[in-house]
């Protein structure tokens, strides 16, 4: 690819690596702002450490990528299930943000945890994915209607308010069979449960995301019932109808994962995809021409802008991490944003190269909690992002895009666009 297709993001001068600060210094400043806007030159100061970084007693960081990868694979290496929360969070039952996705399987371990995914995916199979492609194309298509509107006359489009906030939710919609009436609503609703994902945040934050949650709790509820009676085609029947049950309380968790846990990050990859294309003509002009461009291209801008930055385990007992001793109890947080660009397994980490081949990066985890929903995201952005440059083919920038402020999520809030 040619220098000038390098994607401009103004990064500030590499740290010196040589002189890398203590390992809880760097950490303190990834969650910092700076660090959030640019966390890159941060991960490789935690490098200069090695690919897996004792922070403190009872806290390691693991930035190398068959580290991560190793680590995803491990049973010891267990997710923060209810009974650890019960040590950390007693009155995490009171919250129904927090019960409602502690309740689901990404919060769930070995054997309860396969029990759960092995019903989910049962109703979210790869046919019924595979036979969304239509209805992708068809909700794309409807979208970029909707932004030729709004853009008329070269007035300026914000994309992610126009199209990458609704395409995740329109797709999630149609699976789950949400009409189409409700999903202003459900937009809106999904946006305030998801702040419950970053965690136990502030508790004026968390009250908003338990309003929320008990509403669509609700709405679950009711839409289970409708199914009960009438089942149709949608991944709601299959669910309610399977020979074996999730218990209603799980049933509802699940759907509210998987709605709000591909909702931001699939509007995060489709942010990052188009404003990559759209700092490198090059890149833009082979994605309206190439069939087939596309794939490397999206898979790239998963390695490139990992839409979740990073997850955590905690160590059951202690264990050996490809030769790093983790003692048990401590908390493990795996830097897939990091892990992505390792040296060791990216020649060029910091390049843009949709020409890289397979190149699998962990933008979706790996092992037993693999996102169910990496096929669909996939598909999404692969369908949505030639479609949207050949239907507007002097698309640029209208403004600098604007960044969400964390660490966790890595993506836009604001790309405005003019379409020409
Ligand atoms: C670009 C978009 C997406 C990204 C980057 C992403 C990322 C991830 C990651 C990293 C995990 C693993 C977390 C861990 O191991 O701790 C995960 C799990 C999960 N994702 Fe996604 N995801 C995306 C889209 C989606 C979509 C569209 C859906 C559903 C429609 C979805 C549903 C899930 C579910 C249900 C899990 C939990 C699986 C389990 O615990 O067994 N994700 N995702």
């Amino acid at each position: 690819m040619a220098s000038q297709d390098q994607p401009d993001e103004a990064v500030p001068a590499p740290l010196d690596t040589l002189a890398a600060p203590a390992p809880l210094e760097i950490i303190r400043e990834l969650v910092g702002s700076p660090g959030r806007t640019h966390p890159y030159p941060r991960y490789e100061l935690l490098r200069a450490h090695g690919p897996v970084v004792p922070v403190r007693p009872g806290l390691t960081v693991v930035v190398g990528y068959a580290e991560c990868d190793a680590a995803l694979r491990n049973s010891q290496l267990r997710v923060q299930d209810g009974p650890s929360y019960d040590a950390i969070y007693p009155d995490w039952r009171e919250h129904p943000a927090l019960r409602g996705y502690i309740d689901s399987m990404l919060y769930r371990n070995p054997p309860d945890h396969a029990r759960m995914r092995g019903l989910v995916s049962g109703g979210f199979t790869p046919r019924r994915v595979s036979g969304m492609r239509t209805a992708v194309t068809q909700l794309t298509d409807r979208l970029l209607d909707r932004l030729a509107v709004a853009g008329a006359g070269g007035a300026p489009v914000e994309f992610v308010a126009e199209f990458a906030s609704r395409l995740p939710i329109a797709v999630i919609s149609a699976l789950l069979g949400v009409p189409e009436h409700d999903q202003a609503w459900f937009r809106r609703i999904a946006a305030d449960v998801t702040i419950a994902l970053e965690g136990i945040t502030n508790s004026a934050e968390l009250a908003v995301a338990d309003l929320a949650m008990a509403e669509l709790g609700e709405y679950f509820l009711a839409l289970i019932s409708r199914r009960r009676l009438e089942p149709v085609d949608d991944v709601v029947s299959a669910l309610v109808h399977g020979s074996e049950q999730l218990a209603e309380q799980e049933l509802v968790a699940n759907m509210m994962l998987l709605l709000t846990a591909g909702f931001e990050t699939t509007s995060f990859l489709l942010g990052h995809c188009l404003l990559l294309a759209l700092r490198s003509p090059g890149l833009a002009r082979r994605l309206r021409t190439e069939p087939g461009f596309e794939v490397g291209y999206v898979e790239e801008t998963l390695r490139f802008e990992t839409p979740v930055q990073a997850t955590s385990r905690w160590a059951a007992t202690e264990l050996d991490l490809l030769g790093h001793p983790i003692p048990a109890g401590t908390k493990v947080v795996l830097i897939l944003g990091a892990a992505n660009r390792d040296p060791r397994r990216y020649a060029r980490p910091d390049r843009f190269d949709p020409d890289r081949g397979t190149s699998q990066p962990l933008s979706f985890g790996a092992g037993s909690h693999f996102c169910l929903g990496a096929p669909l995201s996939r598909m999404e952005a692969q369908i949505a992002l030639p479609r949207l440059l050949r239907r507007f083919p002097e698309l640029a920038l209208a403004g600098p895009p604007v960044r969400r402020d964390t660490w966790v999520g890595r993506g836009l809030d604001e790309l405005p666009i003019r379409l020409g």
